[in-house]
C-alpha cells in the first residue's frame, strides 16, 4: 500500500541570533563560525515559547496544505529531544492545541534522526491498514539545553519545527520509498546531555557544572556523521537501483555545511542537488529535515518525477535515510 505525503509545514521563532550577536556572548567570530560550519544565524524561541508551541505552528501549516481537518488525523508523532516536560508528551500537547481528538499521540526520541525515525514508524503503522493518516513533527527548543558559555557548541544550535501529514489514501505528492535506519549505543558518550534525567537529576552541582546541557566531542561526531550518512545513502541507492546522478534533491540533517559537502562528494551527488539551509537555522536537531523539506516544497524546488533522499545522523548514535518520489497528486 503506497504511503504519501499530503502536506508539509514549518516554523522558526521570530528572534534571530546572528554570529555577530554571539561574538558579544563568547570568544568567537563570524569568520570562524561561517568557515567551520556554514552557519550565519539561528532562530531562538522566546522564553514563553516551548517545543509544543513551535510544533503546533508547523502542524497547522502542514494540515492546511494537506487539505485534511484535525479530526481526520489518526496518529501524531513528535520527534524531539527537548520536550516541554517529561510528561505529558509534547505530541499530546500538540493534539490538544490543534484539536485532533481522534488521534493517538506520542513522542519519539532519536535526537537529530528523530524525524526520519518518525516517518518510518508512521509509514509502517499506515501500511498495516489500521490507521489512515499521520502527522509527523520534528520540533526542538535546542536553546533550552545549550550551554551559552561553551563556544564549541552554543554557536551550532537553533530552534524550530517541521511537519508532514502522511496518508495511505491516494492524492499525495510525496511517495514514500525505502528507508534504512541504524543505531549504535556504544558511542553515546560522544554527544549527550549527561544530567537532568533519572541517572542524574538536576541538583546544585549539576547547575554549577552545566551538565544538564549539550556535551559534544565535535570532531568525533563529525567523522561518524560523514561515515554513517554516506553508508546509508549508498545502501538506499543500491536498494532502489538509483544512480547518485539521478538524485534531484538530497535533504540532509543540517548540522554543518562541511559535513554535507563531504557526503555529497563521497556519494557522488551532483553539485547543487543537496539542500542547504544551515546558514539560516543552524542545527535544529529533529526539526531540520522537516523545515528543509517544507522550504523545498513551498519554493517550488520539487517537481513531479523528482527523486529525493532524506538523510539524518544524531546522538545515540542514530542515523537513517529515506527515499521519496515526487508525483503529480493524482498519479
Ligand atoms: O547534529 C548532529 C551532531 N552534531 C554535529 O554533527 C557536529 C559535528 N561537529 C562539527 O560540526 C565540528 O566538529 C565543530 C563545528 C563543532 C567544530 O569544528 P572543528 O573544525 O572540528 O573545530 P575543533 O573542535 O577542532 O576546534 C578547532 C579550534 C580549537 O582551538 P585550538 O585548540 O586549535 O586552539 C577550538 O578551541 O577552534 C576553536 N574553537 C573556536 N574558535 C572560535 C572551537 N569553537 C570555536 C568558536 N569560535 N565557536
Amino acid at each position: 500500500m503506497p504511503i504519501h505525503i499530503l502536506g508539509t509545514g514549518s516554523y522558526a521563532p521570530e528572534k534571530v541570533l546572528t554570529n555577530h550577536d554571539l561574538e558579544k556572548m563568547v570568544e568567537t567570530n563570524d569568520e570562524w563560525i561561517t568557515t567551520r560550519t556554514g552557519i550565519r544565524q539561528r532562530h531562538i524561541a522566546a522564553d514563553h515559547e516551548a517545543t509544543s508551541d513551535l510544533a503546533t505552528h508547523a502542524a497547522r501549516m502542514a494540515l492546511e496544505a494537506s487539505g485534511l481537518a484535525a479530526d481526520d488525523l489518526d496518529l501524531i508523532f513528535v520527534a524531539t529531544c527537548t520536550p516541554d516536560m517529561a510528561f505529558p508528551s509534547t505530541a499530546t500537547l500538540v493534539q490538544e492545541n490543534i484539536g485532533a481528538q481522534n488521534a493517538i499521540a506520542m513522542d519519539l526520541s532519536a535526537a537529530c534522526t528523530g524525524f526520519v525515525y518518525g516517518l518510518e514508524v508512521a509509514r509502517n503503522m499506515l501500511e498495516c491498514g489500521r490507521y489512515k493518516t499521520a502527522l509527523v513533527i520534528g520540533a526542538e527548543k535546542m536553546s533550552s539545553i545549550v550551554n551559552w558559555e561553551d563556544r564549541g557548541t552554543c554557536i551550532l544550535f537553533g530552534d524550530g519545527a517541521g511537519a508532514v501529514v502522511m496518508s495511505s489514501e491516494a492524492g499525495g505528492q510525496g511517495g514514500i520509498g525505502p528507508c534504512n535506519l541504524g543505531s549504535n549505543g556504544a558511542l553515546g558518550e560522544l554527544l549527550m546531555v549527561p544530567a537532568g534525567g533519572s541517572r542524574r537529576p538536576v541538583d546544585a552541582q549539576v547547575l554549577i557544572e552545566r551538565s544538564n546541557t549539550i556535551c559534544m566531542a565535535g570532531q568525533e561526531v563529525f567523522k561518524h556523521a560523514v561515515t554513517n550518512m554516506t553508508q546509508t545513502a549508498k545502501h538506499l541507492l543500491a536498494e532502489a537501483g538509483w544512480d547518485p546522478s539521478e538524485l534531484n534533491l538530497v535533504i540532509p540533517h543540517q548540522a554543518n555545511k562541511r559535513i554535507l559537502e563531504a557526503i555529497r562528494i563521497r556519494v557522488g551527488v551532483p553539485k547543487n542537488n543537496v539542500y542547504v539551509n544551515v546558514d539560516k537555522y543552524g542545527n535544529t536537531s529533529a526539526a531540520s529535515i522537516g523545515i528543509a523539506l517544507d522550504e523545498a516544497v513551498r519554493s517550488g524546488r520539487l517537481h513531479p518525477g523528482d527523486k529525493v533522499m532524506l538523510l539524518a545522523f544524531g546522538a545515540g548514535f542514530t542515523w537513517g535515510g529515506m527515499l521519496l518520489e515526487w508525483r503529480t497528486p493524482e498519479s
